[in-house]
């Protein structure tokens, strides 16, 4: 599966983009405004710390504004990801900027019908929201796995980007029920790795070796 940030901060991105394990990043209007920063400064940045897709949302409602705003932001680099509400107007120009040849990430998506259109305009990727679908007392997961059998069964090609992640479980639920991308926030990503018994068994480990007065390296 890949990994996304859900993120508008270019230092945090840059960070974790030193791990070698972020395949790409998603922003929205939320984050970037939280970010305090211009956005197509951050967004260059962003292009440049990570190469693979960077989502940036458009703001415009219509068709003609959605598509002329994603042509701005495709301006930026070549790994810009055009982002587009789950709208009629958004569906017209989903099609439209996929005719392009941009890359285009469907969001706010809420319902396995919403994800078959959003596929059937061509989308890229398709970002259904688990966590805000699990706060509105359903089944987030559920919804990943309604996806992923309808693009199966009809050959979609569009990639399913789990969106809204709250936690490691998530990213757990969203692997297993066969979801392409998760997106996950900066303080979830740094607990991927998170296990009591890996902190256990290496202290144990450095802790047998210094009695034994055991050396790697040379002095
Ligand atoms: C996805 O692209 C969105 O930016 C994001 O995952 C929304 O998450 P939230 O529900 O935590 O705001």
């Amino acid at each position: 599966m890949k990994l996304f940030i859900d993120s508008a901060d270019p230092k945090e991105i840059a960070e974790l983009a030193a791990t070698g394990l972020v395949d790409g990043v998603t922003t929205n209007p939320s984050l970037a405004a939280k970010t305090g920063l211009d956005i197509f400064e951050s967004l260059k940045s962003i292009c440049a710390a990570v190469p693979g897709p960077i989502s940036a949302e458009v703001l415009a409602t219509d068709t003609a504004g959605m598509i002329a705003e994603g042509e701005r932001y495709a301006k930026i680099a070549k790994n810009i990801t055009v982002k587009i509400p789950m709208t009629w107007d958004g569906m017209k120009a989903v099609r439209a900027l996929r005719d392009q040849g941009l890359m285009v990430n469907v969001t706010l998506c809420f319902s396995p019908v919403q994800a078959m259109m959003a596929a059937k305009a061509g989308a890229t990727f398709i970002s259904p929201f688990i966590g805000r679908v699990d706060d509105a007392g359903e089944d987030g997961m559920q919804l990943i796995r309604d996806i992923r059998r309808i693009y199966d069964n009809y050959g979609f090609k569009t990639e399913i980007l789990a969106a809204s992640i709250r936690s490691v479980s998530h990213v757990r639920e969203a692997a297993l029920a066969g979801s392409d991308v998760a997106t996950i926030p900066p303080n979830i990503f740094k607990q991927l790795l998170n296990h009591p018994l890996t902190d256990k068994g290496l202290a144990a480990f450095l802790a047998d070796a210094k009695k034994a007065n055991l050396r790697i390296r040379e002095e």
